[in-house]
């Protein structure tokens, strides 16, 4: 159930990594905000910042080579996530936000029971004795649908597949009752069923708990029907953004229009015919003056390589930055009109 209580808000976001080739600003002044219970997901191509972002909220990159600039806001449940000390930072983790990766392995200790490793947690986060966290462990594993979870909670990471370690990660994640999980491509690794489960699974628990999720994807396809609103990212920045319905059929920017043409239409799960993007985004070390979508748009003009368009609102919640927005330019065959969908 979403409310329209805020519990993050990013604002004005500039996160840089500091390289022997150069300053690679890879984040360039991303804003959005998350409701209690709500699922916000963040889309794009490889390297366009999403797991940055996603990192930075937690402040999960290690400085001095990842910066997130100074005049960076991350605001939590109304504390300040960038004046947090190490100590406070640690609690917070874990307590108001999670996060769960693509390869469970990252986060799992191979040398320590998976039982184990949730009860660390709770004795840790709720202060729960050994025989409390045990229960809890066991409770947890039920929860995300392990089968014989008083078993399973004795085993190590590596007697179990992937989709159950990626079911510990989530229990593990959950465990201490976040107000917000950051689902890092949590289902990329695992093959087309058990990805559905792991949706599945996970859709079940936002409802459960109420937990807001922030879902960071590569494909559109896999956050129909499950997020609340998209936003749609490109070399650090969001290009556009809406609600689901808004960015799935309303959609006004053609870099979405290029993500949802290589989404499958129902009934042709084909992999030959998707469309494939050609080119490849902005290097991030150079400046960036210009739309970064430019360079591999097929409906740029001349505005677009002496301008980065501003953001134009469409309604309250459809944000789009493209100078096609303008009033002035040329009316141009839409994504919709072409594909017939
Ligand atoms: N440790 C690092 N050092 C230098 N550059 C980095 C580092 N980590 C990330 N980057 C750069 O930051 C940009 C954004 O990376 P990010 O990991 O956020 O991409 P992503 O959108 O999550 O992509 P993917 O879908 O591949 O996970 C990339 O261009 C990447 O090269
Ligand atoms: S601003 Fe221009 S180049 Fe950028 S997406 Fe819009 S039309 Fe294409
Ligand atoms: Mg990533």
């Amino acid at each position: 159930m979403e409310t329209n209580e805020k519990i993050l808000e990013v604002e004005n976001l500039h996160v840089s990594f500091h390289t022997y080739a150069g300053e690679v600003k890879a984040v360039r002044g991303v804003d959005f905000e998350l409701k209690r219970g709500e699922t916000l997901a963040f889309v794009g191509e490889s390297g366009c910042g999403k797991s940055v972002t996603a990192k930075s909220i937690m402040r999960l990159l290690k400085p001095p080579v990842a910066e997130i600039k100074p005049e960076s806001r991350i605001i939590c449940n109304g504390r300040d996530v960038m004046k947090m000390t190490g100590k406070e930072l640690y609690a917070f983790r874990g307590d108001e936000i999670s996060m769960i990766f693509q390869d469970p392995m990252t986060s799992l200790n191979p040398t320590m029971k998976v039982g184990k490793q949730i009860m660390e947690s709770l004795m840790l986060h709720r202060n729960m004795n050994k025989k409390e966290a045990r229960e809890e462990a066991v409770r947890m594993l039920k929860m995300v649908n392990i089968p014989g979870a008083e078993k399973r909670v004795d085993n190590y990471p590596h007697e179990m597949s992937g989709g159950m370690r990626q079911r510990v990660m989530i229990a593990m994640a959950l465990a201490c009752n976040p107000k917000i999980l950051i689902a890092d491509e949590p289902t990329t690794a695992l093959d087309v069923t058990i990805q559905a489960q792991i949706m599945d699974l996970m859709r079940e628990l936002k409802e459960k708990m109420n937990t807001a999720i922030i879902l960071v994807t590569h494909d559109l396809g896999v956050v129909a029907n499950f997020a609340d609103r998209i936003q749609v990212m490109y070399a650090g920045q969001i290009l556009e953004r809406g609600t689901a319905k808004e960015i799935f059929y309303e959609s006004r920017h053609p870099y979405t229009w290029a993500l949802l043409s290589s989404v499958p239409k129902k009934g042709n799960e084909s992999k030959e015919e998707l469309y494939a993007l050609k080119g490849t985004p902005p290097d991030l070390i150079l400046p960036l003056n210009e739309c970064p979508f430019a360079s591999r748009c097929e409906y740029c003009m001349g505005i677009c390589k002496e301008q980065n368009p501003m953001e134009t609102s469409i309604t309250d919640t459809h944000k789009v930055s493209c100078w096609l927005m303008h009033p002035k330019a040329p009316k141009v065959k839409s994504f919709y009109d072409r594909e017939g969908r």
